[in-house]
Formats: structure tokens, sequence, C-alpha cells
């Protein structure tokens, strides 16, 4: 049990705790925002593909905690990331990918379950791509969009990552739906690889 905790949730002032499983990312406590296949229109690269797979219903794509934490630089927002397995033609499942508003803010992602990748690039072209396995973690440094790849098999479950971040950053996540990544994550022979996005704009 916690001692002397105001035992409220979201008590940035004082401290709390919150619990999130370690295989689903879920928790009895914390809400999480839901971005469907509907919701991602452009952002993969075979859209006929995802307008066929729309037709047999929507799917959820990926989950994410948002705290309701102070928008102050010296408070850190944290929650999980689950990123569902599947494909969009051979595209993996892929969180839309942010920069934050604040560019010069880092975040740390810390995976508790299934396989992926941390897909990063600053707008000046530099790009890393890091696996995701389990008890790894992985910093984004500041100025770095980043976008989380679920590339595991259904019975490997769903990518969870644990980030946090400074609280007051903000999400920019407008850059990223009208450019796109210059890089990503399909399967190729039964494997992950990099290839360049040919949908990609520099402007
Ligand atoms: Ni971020």
């Amino acid at each position: 049990m916690d001692f002397n905790a105001s035992g409220k949730l979201f008590d940035f002032e004082r401290g709390f705790s919150a619990y999130f499983d370690k295989e689903t990312g879920l928790s009895p406590e914390v809400e999480t925002g839901k971005r469907y296949l509907s919701q991602m229109q452009g952002m993969f690269l075979d859209t006929q593909a995802q307008d066929d797979l729309l037709k047999d219903g929507d799917k959820l794509v990926y989950e994410f905690h948002s705290m309701p934490a102070p928008e102050h630089a010296g408070d850190l927002a944290f929650g999980c990331s689950i990123v569902y397995p599947g494909k969009v033609g051979q595209e993996y499942y892929m969180t839309k990918g942010h920069f934050h508003t604040i560019l010069d803010t880092g975040e740390v992602y810390y995976c508790l379950s299934g396989h992926g990748y941390m897909m990063m690039e600053s707008p000046e072209g530099d790009w890393e791509a890091i696996e995701l396995t389990p008890g790894k973690a992985c910093y984004v440094p500041k100025r770095y969009a980043h976008r989380s790849v679920c590339v595991g098999k259904p019975s490997d479950g769903p990518l969870v990552t644990f980030f946090t971040f400074r609280a007051d950053a903000g999400h920019d996540y407008g850059t990223i739906e009208t450019k796109g990544f210059r890089k990503l994550l399909i399967e190729q022979d039964g494997k992950p690889t990099i290839i360049d996005n040919p949908k990609w704009k520099d402007a």
C-alpha cells in the first residue's frame, strides 16, 4: 500500500500511482484515446488496401493514455502506447507520429511487451529506427518526430511501451499528417524492411 499519499489519481502536486498492465498496457484507472484505421486516411502507403480493410469494418490500430498533467515545464506526462499487430498492405500498423510543439523536447519510451520499432526523424532528415523488445528503453532526442510501429505477429500481442515527457511539450500531428515520414517500415520477405516513402513531401 501507499503511505501518506493523498490517494487521489492525477495528484501532480503530491504524487500518485497508477497501474498499467505489462502485457496489454491498459489501466483500470486511466482512460485511453483510441485511433481507428478510418482516422488514419492517407497515412498508409497503400490506400487501396486501407479502403479494402475498412469495407469489413473499422479496425483499432492503437491506443494511448493522455494524462491531465499540468502544462508546466517541471511536470511530466506519462502513460502507455499500445499498437496492435496488423498490416495495411505490406505496411505495419503504427501510430500517426508527431513532433513536439516545443520541438526541443526529448522523450523516453520503455518497451513492456510485444515487438516493434521507434521510427524517428529530424526536420533536417536525419533518421533512426530503434528496435523495441521487452525490457528495452529508447531515447527519442529533442527535435525528432517519433512513431511506434508494431511488427509482431498476432500471437506476440500488441507493442506496449511506457512513455514520459515534459508535460507542456504539446503534440504537433499536422506536420506528419501533411508530409509523412521520410522512411517507412514494411514487411518484405517476411522481415521488417525500411523503404523511402514515395509519398513524402518536402513542403
Ligand atoms: Ni512524443
